[in-house]
């Protein structure tokens, strides 16, 4: 071992610890004096890292999709939002057939308005199909020249325009006889004062048809103060359906994705994708669950469906682009399939009416991983992905703890023996995981995977840190987090969450022998109308947006310095002295009834230590999570060297109350550092509120 040195710099850090440990006794170590140590074992590799350690989870909420990553930016395109909500129980409930949506006709359709004499309403006699089975009747009659009539929508809280870009257009319509003119679609700004782009379709007749064009702007200023018109100067009564405007797309994917939040995605380079929930999976009611048939082919030809989160979805963001998603980012798709329960408490028993649904999900898997030889393959192979996909994980449902009725291991054990008896090799997630009751867990079949879930406040997170490090090795089931987050600041998490979140991290890489994957939950959140039933539904989100711009949240940084800094090796360290803070906990109660607060020493400092095997480089992270500076012994044994210069990649905060937001996105981001003075035995000053990725090069013995 090299004898123990500090350099210069860092003889200088830690004299200012000294100091400042002084001056804030709270932050001190409770329980000793001493450094805290972190000893590395290089020679000793707890476990691989598994490759697809690091996802991705979201679904329909917070403006996710629509009016977020889906590239759509026209707000209520099919006329549908309007849905007449009719719960159907799963007794009454056929899983083959369509439920046509029932609309209320003659009513404007929201998030339209007139331009000029217009009058709209919706018209569920002239419908352009049976899944899109409304539209927009548009009385024009009063058109003229001068005073054109027709209908405008704002989006998303705003329609982006960028400066020399093509917006691709396209709508279905069809006019009363009588009707020979043009429409005209522009992008306007909202004042009026400005035409940003324009373009003219004829041809309109009396039977539906499709028309596209496409509206190419000048080297105007990005903005998002705009409106989408659709006009005509020539008097008639038209209908209109799926109008769509869509921008250039992440990799110019057809149908698909937002492209300044596709980039922050793939910079944190997740692995895999859990869709499509969550709680969007089940729905409320079954005739709201998320019927993966009802979204492919022709975004047409899908009816769409109200998400459980309160809004309707057109399902143009549906199982095809799910895999499009994970196409583009490289992800692993994590499939999770309806399991016959709802969030409503709805459920079927195991036995013969469960049985549709799992044909269903039989056929989804096929859907996903079948070749054009099959029926699903090939319907896939139509919806643009020839290639079949690699599954390897399929979750059964999604919090069936909620299920009081008894009924999940049942409909567990139903879907695991169709899905083991045609496809052996996938491995069958519960949704139950060991965070709940042994009575809810499944007891007749084993899991290969249990899916737990974790929304904590950050002294919970941190408390919780080390829990995995306690988990009985010999059972066979491993974990997958599958929601996971501190919940502290909204929209998006501050520095505090970030800190309970890298706190977390550890906890999970530490133990990676048995927790095989994970997914920070939910993804994103439009900060566009905050508050209950707008833009926001579900607080602190990984994703801020509006229309226009985006931004990562300090939590989006420690998730990224967490998946890019991975290795492929976890590494045996042990740690003495770690300091505590004092957490006095309120707001308890047990069988609902209140308990008096109570104190716990929660630990301020984590870590976890992995290697590169092909590089031989070991990544080191340690948390501080203190609001003083730390100093920390950090000893390596079974290395033969330990370079003196690596580096240092720091996400840290003026105080845990920092954050990111889309008029600052990058107050909190971390930087990286060349530092000195390392070797197999050195200190090392950690700031306050501070997150480290410490890549050290080492040679082996
Ligand atoms: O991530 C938000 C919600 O939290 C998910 O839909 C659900 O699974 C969990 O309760």
């Amino acid at each position: 071992m090299t004898p123990f040195k500090l350099s210069a710099p860092e003889l200088l850090r830690a004299t200012l610890v000294g100091l400042f440990m002084l001056g804030s006794l709270a932050n001190c170590p409770a329980e000793s004096s001493a450094l805290p140590v972190l000893q590395i074992n290089v020679a000793q590799v707890n476990a691989p890292l598994p490759p697809t350690f690091y996802g991705l989870m979201t679904e329909e909420i917070n403006y996710s999709y629509e009016g977020g990553l889906y590239g759509e930016l026209i707000r209520n395109r099919a006329f549908k939002a309007d849905t007449i909500q009719e719960p159907i129980k799963p007794e009454n409930y056929d899983p083959a057939k369509n439920y046509p949506a029932k609309l209320p006709h003659g009513n404007a359709p929201k998030f339209w308005s007139t331009v000029g004499t217009a009058q709209i309403s919706l018209d569920t006699n002239t419908p352009l199909n049976a899944a899109l089975n409304v539209s927009l009747k548009l009385d024009a009659n009063g058109a003229t020249k001068q005073n054109p009539a027709g209908i405008a929508n704002s989006g998303y809280w705003g329609i982006p325009v960028q400066p020399k870009t093509s917006y691709a257009v396209s709508f279905y319509a069809k006019a009363a006889p009588g009707f020979n003119g043009s429409v005209t679609v522009s992008l306007e700004s909202v004042d009026g004062k400005t035409v940003l782009a324009s373009a003219r379709v004829s041809g309109v007749t009396g039977d539906w048809k499709k028309f596209t064009a496409t509206l190419k702007t000048r080297a105007i200023p990005a903005s998002k103060e705009n409106i989408f018109k659709l006009t005509t100067t020539a008097p008639g009564t038209l209908w209109l359906q799926n109008i769509s405007l869509m921008p250039p797309t992440f990799i110019n994917r057809a149908n698909g994705n937002r492209r300044d939040l596709s980039q922050l995605l793939a910079e944190a380079q997740p692995k895999f994708l859990r869709f499509p929930g969550g709680n969007y999976v089940e729905g409320d009611y079954f005739s709201e669950r998320f019927n993966w048939k009802e979204t492919i082919g022709p975004v047409e030809s899908r009816p769409g469906h109200r998400s459980c989160w309160g809004y309707w979805s057109t399902d143009g963001f549906g199982l095809p682009e799910f895999l499009g998603w994970c196409q583009d980012l490289n992800m692993e798709p994590v499939l999770a399939v309806f399991a016959g329960y709802t969030l409503k408490h709805d459920y079927v028993a195991p036995g013969p009416k469960l049985e549709p649904y799992v044909q269903e999900a039989l056929e989804e898997i096929e859907y996903v991983t079948g070749d054009a030889s099959t029926k699903w393959g090939a319907q896939r192979v139509k919806d643009g992905y020839p290639q079949p996909f690699k599954l390897r994980y399929v979750e059964i449902g999604n919090e069936d703890w909620f299920d009081k009725s008894g009924s999940y291991d049942g409909r567990f054990a139903q879907f695991y023996d169709a899905i083991k008896a045609k496809y052996p090799h996938l491995k069958i997630i519960s949704t139950v995981g060991y965070e709940h009751p042994g009575d809810q867990q499944v007891h007749s079949r084993t899991p290969d995977l249990v899916d737990e879930h974790y929304y904590r406040s950050e002294e919970e997170m941190e408390s919780q840190s080390f829990v995995y490090d306690k988990r009985d090795r010999s059972n066979p089931t491993k974990i997958f987090v599958g929601e996971w987050a501190t919940r502290v600041g909204s929209p998006t998490p501050n520095m505090a969450g970030a800190l309970g979140d890298a706190a977390w991290m550890c906890g999970m890489e530490r133990n990676a022998d048995i927790v095989l994957m994970h997914c920070y939950a939910p993804l994103f959140v439009n900060v566009s109308d905050l508050g209950a039933g707008r833009s926001m539904q579900w607080k602190s989100d990984l994703i801020g947006y509006d229309a226009l711009t985006s931004y990562g949240s300090p939590s989006y940084y420690a998730q990224k310095m967490f998946s890019t800094f991975q290795g492929d090796e976890v590494l045996a360290v042990s740690a003495q002295n770690l300091p505590t803070y004092t957490w006095i906990q309120t707001g308890r109660t047990r069988n609902g009834v209140a308990q008096p607060p109570r104190t716990n020493e929660v630990k301020s400092l984590f870590y976890s230590a992995l290697r590169d095997s092909k590089t031989g480089k070991l990544i080191v992270k340690v948390v501080n999570r203190a609001d003083a500076a730390q100093a920390v012994k950090i000893e390596i044994s079974g290395a033969k060297a330990i370079a003196a210069q690596g580096t240092a990649t720091v996400l840290k905060a003026e105080n845990r109350d920092a954050t990111n937001s889309l008029k600052a996105p990058k107050h909190v981001v971390p930087a990286t550092e060349t530092v000195d003075g390392l070797g197999t035995n050195f200190t090392r000053t950690f700031p306050p509120c501070s997150i480290t990725v410490l890549e050290l090069i080492s040679s082996q013995p």
